[in-house]
């Protein structure tokens, strides 16, 4: 079903993401990548390192496709075999290092919305002639389009995590508090294959559910009671995230009408959704629906945000306010719900790639509503 992921693994071509940024960064002598205790997703994109924490590691970029990755030797068995000139500092601070790759820089490029200030202020005050240009946007725009390596790992990560929610069903008991759920469903997506979560298990009971990032406590399962799952894996970096909502017994009519309008919102945003499509228009539909369907108002949060790397990737949303285009290759979770203080939500969350002519749907579980006895 998949294709290998050693193959996708050395499938990365570092040179060619170099390049890319070049062509769309043009009149800068160097691009410089900066993590320090905060990682920044585009440091894992152009280097395709797939494990290693790699704090206050920096990246070296210079036209047309070369990389430096300099790092602390405690990364060091992490980062080899990769396609990059590869610099190991022994004394915890790579400053120096990094100042002898940039030298003769006079305009170099960095990721202001990831680089801490501390760490600008730093390369500010060591190199106080050099002009410094913002290219936040631009590196966005780069990773909001996945390549095929990319693709081919949301696809496995979604697949597993879609698995541990068509098993939830099973994994629920009357009394159990929502933390035995996320730690069951925690476990469940490292054992079948997650490398790690890719945010931390979200599971609301009851009232709970109201809360869109509730996060589990002691709340013990009762019977006619929502259970929201929102939760996600990852496989070489790159997260999936998915939501079902079920209810433990019966459904009464008022629980009925909420997920068949969520359901329907749902359709409705993936039914318009292409390339060409602004991103803006598919909110509005789905705030136009749940409206229709007797819960104006009752969402609270963005149809949907861009998924790769980051959970909430490249700051995209599907949203009113802001101006997205859709793009063949973008990922997108697809994610509306609706809320009653008090009694409960719904809501259903998908990942999808944009296509010419449409969707692909990336993650695969149940839609329906499950009533489990
Ligand atoms: N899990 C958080 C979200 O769906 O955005
Ligand atoms: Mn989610
Ligand atoms: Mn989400």
């Amino acid at each position: 079903m998949f294709r290998n992921l050693e193959v996708c693994n050395g499938g990365i071509h570092i040179k060619t993401r170099v390049k890319k940024a070049f062509k769309a960064i043009k009149g800068v002598d160097a691009i410089l990548l900066q993590n320090s205790n905060h990682l920044d997703a585009s440091f894992f994109y152009f280097t395709g390192i797939q494990e290693g924490l790699f704090e206050f590691a920096s990246v070296v970029m210079r036209p047309p496709d070369k990389l430096e990755l300099i790092t602390y030797e405690l990364e060091k068995e992490a980062a080899l075999g990769g396609d990059y000139k590869l610099t190991i500092h022994k004394s915890r601070d790579g400053l120096p290092l990094v100042l002898k790759s940039l030298k003769g820089c006079k305009k170099i490029a960095i990721n202001a919305a990831e680089l801490k200030l501390a760490s600008f202020r730093r390369l500010e005050k060591a190199l106080p002639k050099v002009e410094w240009v913002d290219i936040t946007k631009t590196l966005d725009a780069i990773r909001l389009v996945k390549d095929d390596t990319e693709l081919e790992f949301m696809r496995r990560a979604c697949h597993i995590t879609s698995r541990v929610a068509d098993d939830i069903p099973t994994m629920v008991h009357e009394g159990m508090t929502e933390k035995e759920l996320a730690a069951e469903i925690t476990r469940e997506l490292l054992k079948r294959g997650s490398s790690k979560l890719a945010f931390d298990t979200i599971v609301c009971f009851g009232p709970n559910a109201a809360i869109a990032h509730h996060f589990p406590d002691d709340s013990k399962l009762k019977r006619d009671q929502f259970i929201i799952c929102d939760f996600g894996g990852a496989v070489g970096k790159y997260a999936s995230d998915i939501t079902r909502t079920f209810v433990f017994g019966k459904a009464s009519e008022k629980m009925l009408k909420m997920y068949k309008c969520v359901e329907a919102a749902q359709k409705a945003a993936l039914d318009m959704m292409k390339e060409g499509v602004n991103g803006r228009n598919v909110h509005k539909k789905v705030e136009a629906t749940i409206a229709r369907l007797g819960f104006k108002g009752k969402m609270t949060h963005s149809t949907g945000h861009g998924l790769g790397i980051d959970v909430h990737d490249c700051s995209a949303r599907i949203h009113s306010e802001v101006e997205q285009p859709l793009k063949d290759g973008m990922v997108f979770t697809v994610e509306p719900g609706v809320y009653l203080r008090g009694f409960g939500g719904v809501r259903i969350e998908d990942d999808v790639v944009v296509r010419k002519k449409g969707i692909e749907f990336l993650t695969d579980a149940k839609r329906d509503l499950i009533e489990i006895s």
